[in-house]
C-alpha cells in the first residue's frame, strides 16, 4: 500500500491537447490538475521581463530560486490554470507568441528544471494530481499509476494551436508558420539533454488525432479506474 494517493501522469508534445484533457481527467477523477509548462512559462516570462538573456544560466538558476510561482484552477473553461509568479499575475503573458519561443530554451537549463521538479514534487507528495507536461512519468512521478501519452500530427496540433490563439484573441498566425513552430519545438524538447520528451516505457500510448476531448477524456479515466482496481 502507498502512503499517497494516486497520481495520473501525462506527458507529450505541444498542441497534443494535454491541458485541456488533463484539466478535464482531474475534475472528473476529483484530483487536483498541475500544469508544469505554465511554470517553465511563468519563469520565462520574468527572464524576458527582467532583460536577462536566455543563455545567461548563472543569472536564470538564480532567478529561478528565489522565485516563487502560484498555480491555480479555476472554472473558466478558457483558462487552463491561473498563474503567478512573485506576485505578478501572468496568466494570458504567458501564452504570448515570446514567451513561447522562448520557453524551451529555458526549459533545458539543467538547473531551472532541478528547481521546477523540485516544487513539482512537493505539490505531489499526498498525491491526489494529474500532472502534465514533457517529463512527469519519466523523471517528476515515475511511480504514477497511470501513465498517459497523448500525441497527434503537427498538423491537428497547429490547427488546434490556431483556435486557442484566435479564442485568446491573439494575432492571426499562419497555419505553415505554426507547424514549423511546433515542428522545430518537437526537436528541442525530444533531443534536449536533460529530461528530453520521451514516452516512458509503461506508458499508454493515446493518439488523438480526430479524437475529441470528451473522447480522450473518458478513455483515461476508464483506464484509470482499471488500474487501480487491479493494483
Ligand atoms: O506544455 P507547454 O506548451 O505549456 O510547455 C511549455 C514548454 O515547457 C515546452 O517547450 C516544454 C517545456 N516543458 C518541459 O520541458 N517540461 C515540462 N514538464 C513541461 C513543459
Amino acid at each position: 500500500l502507498r502512503d499517497r494517493q494516486p497520481i495520473v501522469a501525462i506527458d507529450g508534445p505541444a498542441g497534443a491537447g494535454k491541458s485541456t484533457v488533463a484539466r478535464q481527467v482531474a475534475k472528473s477523477l476529483g484530483l487536483l490538475y498541475l500544469d508544469t509548462g505554465a511554470m517553465y512559462r511563468a519563469l520565462t516570462w520574468l527572464v524576458l521581463e527582467s532583460g536577462i538573456r536566455v543563455d545567461d544560466e548563472p543569472s536564470i538558476a538564480e532567478l529561478a530560486s528565489r522565485s516563487q510561482i502560484q498555480l491555480s484552477t479555476g472554472d473558466d473553461p478558457q483558462i487552463t490554470t491561473r498563474v503567478w509568479i512573485n506576485d505578478h499575475d501572468v496568466t494570458f503573458a504567458i501564452r504570448s507568441l515570446e514567451v513561447t519561443a522562448m520557453v524551451s530554451a529555458i526549459a533545458a537549463q539543467p538547473y531551472v528544471r532541478q528547481e521546477l521538479v523540485k516544487q513539482q514534487q512537493r505539490w505531489g507528495l499526498k498525491g491526489s494530481i494529474v500532472a502534465e507536461g514533457r517529463d512527469i512519468g519519466t523523471h517528476v512521478f515515475p511511480d504514477a499509476e497511470l501513465k498517459i501519452f497523448l500525441t497527434a500530427s503537427v498538423h491537428e496540433r497547429a490547427q488546434r494551436r490556431q483556435q486557442d490563439l484566435k479564442n485568446q484573441q491573439q494575432p492571426n498566425v499562419s497555419l505553415v508558420q505554426l507547424e514549423q513552430d511546433i515542428q522545430e519545438r518537437d526537436t528541442r524538447d525530444s533531443t534536449r539533454v536533460v529530461a528530453p520528451l520521451q514516452k516512458a516505457a509503461d506508458a499508454i500510448l493515446i493518439e488523438t488525432d480526430g479524437l475529441g476531448i470528451a473522447e480522450v477524456t473518458a478513455r483515461i479515466v476508464s483506464l484509470y479506474h482499471q488500474k487501480l482496481s487491479v493494483s
